[in-house]
């Protein structure tokens, strides 16, 4: 979901309006917007996509300074209309949005009915509005002199009452200089101009008018107005916060003549790989020289020391970059490493390990599972002797997000903002984490000759230019070959070793925007089950590049073969045995096996982006997906 909101000089709508547009990537399958405008709250909302509340408040536009959006993307209740935000108390005079889940709003609920109040909607959410307009029936009979609204005390009180993590933003009739926004484990950041104020779930939506941001903390909320922002804690104490200044400017969240931001986004891997090169790795090191060190990740010497275990936690294409990442560490550095969903890890945690680094992999650093395996691991440590201590460490492409504030090492991804929402140029960006990392604890634990480093460092500064290559020599063919699952309804994707994950995020791309069925699987396991899937009909993607299994997946892909399927290889070879057995060539650079999967999954991106395209599918916002999932 999305929030935005306004206080200012201008007429809200359109603001509002466009920075829902930059935040529909975050959850949509509806919208709306309540403004104040002639002391009523003027509450419009749509279902579907936001051209639909776009149309409608043509109609009923007002020219209202202030004001509250929110995209919508369902979690309890139906996508119709009814439950779209803001929700409204019976009066109608307070209009309320929200990101994240109240947990206790059953209990809530009931209590409120026994009082009388009605309930509209099927959300959690309606919950507030009610909460709020209750505290007004009965105010206490003192408030503190200090207090600076009555409006903000009852927000204070009503969230006392929530449990859940939630980033709220409302506004009242009765209250109209007054926009209030809340954060409670849910993002929310405040944006200052010249004589008006912005609150967003995110700086996409705000961007555009200014780049001096405030993110709240956990536990705080703000009262804009259109003199200044305050700043307080749920105990109501004022806290002194100044903004800062985001390293963010409107063109990185514009399509720049592409067709979608997909697109934009594979096209800008190369740069993201310079990018992290040049955050990673020295350039002035070469063998021989032990003065300087080769990776400069700049984390703490105790996160490695006596480092006896890794354990990672991710979601989604987060988790398939970890899977690379336990290859690269368990081979290079020789530290065992597990990797677990973050959204089965904090209800079944691994028994206690010691000297454990735990590490949580997300793009957006929101992911509600991510965070709350990680506060899990965090808490499960507390009061243990320090071997069992927790070491928590963050890969991320959003050091500001909420993992930035959890964790006090962050490995900073650089893949500059993404919009749409199948992870591309952050996977990458998080591969080179990978390699960085895994590489910097095989050097200080000396499990890799010098010269042996070297190479690889030499091969990933090679990256940048293979990616250019492939997609220059192949976006064309890809895009043809395309034309040919226009009726597909499931495909398979074969990897092994390193290049498995791969087969795995092939997949999840493929699913994620074409909505055809397609599955990932170790190569030597499709004799095991999957294999009972192919036919004609069922195409096989295999990945094989040269190194270690190279002729095991070409054998696998032959089983695949013996069944009808049509073979699509993506390798460097297009001649001898892979000639014989591949229907159709995808060519990538032969480079060293440990590096393949950088190049291996930029034709699988294609390949999803062009089947969806031709399909006439929203690329950027796929249905039933959000960028990032801040709910269980
Ligand atoms: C959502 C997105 C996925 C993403 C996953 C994890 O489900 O649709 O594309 O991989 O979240 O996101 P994160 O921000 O934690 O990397």
């Amino acid at each position: 979901c999305g929030i935005v909101g306004y206080i200012g000089t201008q007429a809200a709508t359109e603001i509002l309006l466009s920075g829902l547009e930059k935040l529909e990537y975050r959850g949509y399958d509806s919208a709306g917007i309540a403004t104040i405008w002639e002391g009523e709250v003027n509450c419009v909302r749509a279902k579907g996509k936001l051209y639909n509340l776009r149309s409608k408040l043509e109609q009923v536009e007002t020219p209202s300074q202030i004001g509250i959006g929110h995209t919508r993307w369902a979690t309890h209740g139906k996508p119709e209309e009814y439950n779209a935000h803001p929700h409204m108390d019976a009066a109608m005079r307070i209009a309320v949005v929200v990101n994240g889940i109240i947990e206790n709003y059953s209990e809530l609920r009931e209590e409120l009915k026994q009082k009388g109040y009605q309930f509209l909607s099927e959300t959690d959410v309606e919950v507030i509005p009610h909460l709020i307009a209750e505290f007004f029936k009965h105010p206490p009979s003192s408030v503190s002199p200090f207090c600076p609204s009555l409006l903000l005390e009852a927000v204070r009180d009503t969230v006392d009452k929530l449990r859940g993590a939630f980033a709220i933003a409302l506004i009242s009739a009765d209250y109209p200089d007054e926009l209030i926004v809340v954060r409670q484990q849910a993002p929310m950041v405040i944006g200052f101009g010249q004589g008006e104020f912005f609150c967003a779930s995110d700086t996409p939506a705000i961007i555009s008018h200014t780049r001096a941001v405030l993110p709240l903390d956990n536990r705080e909320l703000a009262r804009l107005t259109p003199l200044g922002v305050e700043v307080y804690n749920f105990a109501g104490e004022r806290l002194k916060k100044q903004p800062r200044l985001l390293n963010l400017n409107p063109t990185m969240v514009e399509k720049q003549g592409f067709k979608h931001f997909m697109l934009k986004e594979i096209y800008e891997q190369p740069a993201v790989v310079r990018a992290c090169l040049d955050a990673y790795f020295s350039a002035d090191w070469s063998v021989g020289d032990s003065t300087n060190s080769p990776i400069k990740l700049g984390l703490p010497a105790e996160i490695y020391a006596n480092l006896e275990q890794i354990q990672i936690v991710a979601c989604g294409t987060s988790w398939h970059a970890a899977l690379v990442g336990k290859y690269l560490i368990e081979q290079l550095a020789g530290i065992p490493t597990q990797v677990h969903y973050a959204s089965e890890f904090r209800y079944a945690p691994s028994p206690l390990t010691p000297n454990t680094l735990t590490i949580g992999v997300t793009q957006s650093g929101e992911t509600a599972d991510t965070l709350a395996a990680l506060a899990m691991e965090k808490e499960r440590r507390q009061d243990k002797e320090p071997k069992y201590q927790a070491r928590l460490l963050g890969i991320t492409n959003r050091p500001e997000s909420t993992l930035g504030h959890m964790v006090t090492q962050i490995i900073n991804t650089l893949a500059g903002i993404e919009i749409g929402v199948a992870a591309t140029k952050t996977f990458i960006a998080q591969l080179m984490a990978f390699y960085a990392l895994a590489l910097d604890l095989a050097y200080l634990r000396q499990t890799i000759s010098s010269t042996k480093l070297q190479e690889i460092i030499d091969g990933l500064r090679q990256i940048p230019g293979e990616i250019e290559a492939t997609l220059e020599k192949q976006e064309e063919s890809i895009g043809q070959l395309a034309h040919e699952f226009a009726e597909t309804k499931d495909f398979i994707f074969l990897g092994r070793g390193i290049n498995f994950p791969i087969a795995l995020e092939g997949a999840l791309k493929l699913k994620e925007i074409s909505y055809i069925h397609a599955e990932g699987y170790p190569a030597g396991e499709m004799k095991h089950g999957p294999i009972a899937l192919l036919d004609a009909k069922v195409p096989v993607v295999a990945i094989a590049t040269p190194g270690s299994v190279y002729e095991k997946v070409i054998s696998n892909a032959q089983e695949a073969k013996a069944r009808d399927s049509r073979l699509i290889g993506v390798t460097p070879f297009n001649h001898g045995e892979a000639a014989e057995i591949f229907n159709d060539f995808i060519p990538v650079s032969k480079v060293d096996e440990l590096l393949s999967p950088i190049l291996t999954v930029i034709p699988l991106q294609l390949l999803a982006y062009h089947i969806a395209a031709l399909r006439g599918l929203d690329v950027d916002q796929p249905r039933n997906l959000a960028k990032s999932v801040t709910v269980e």
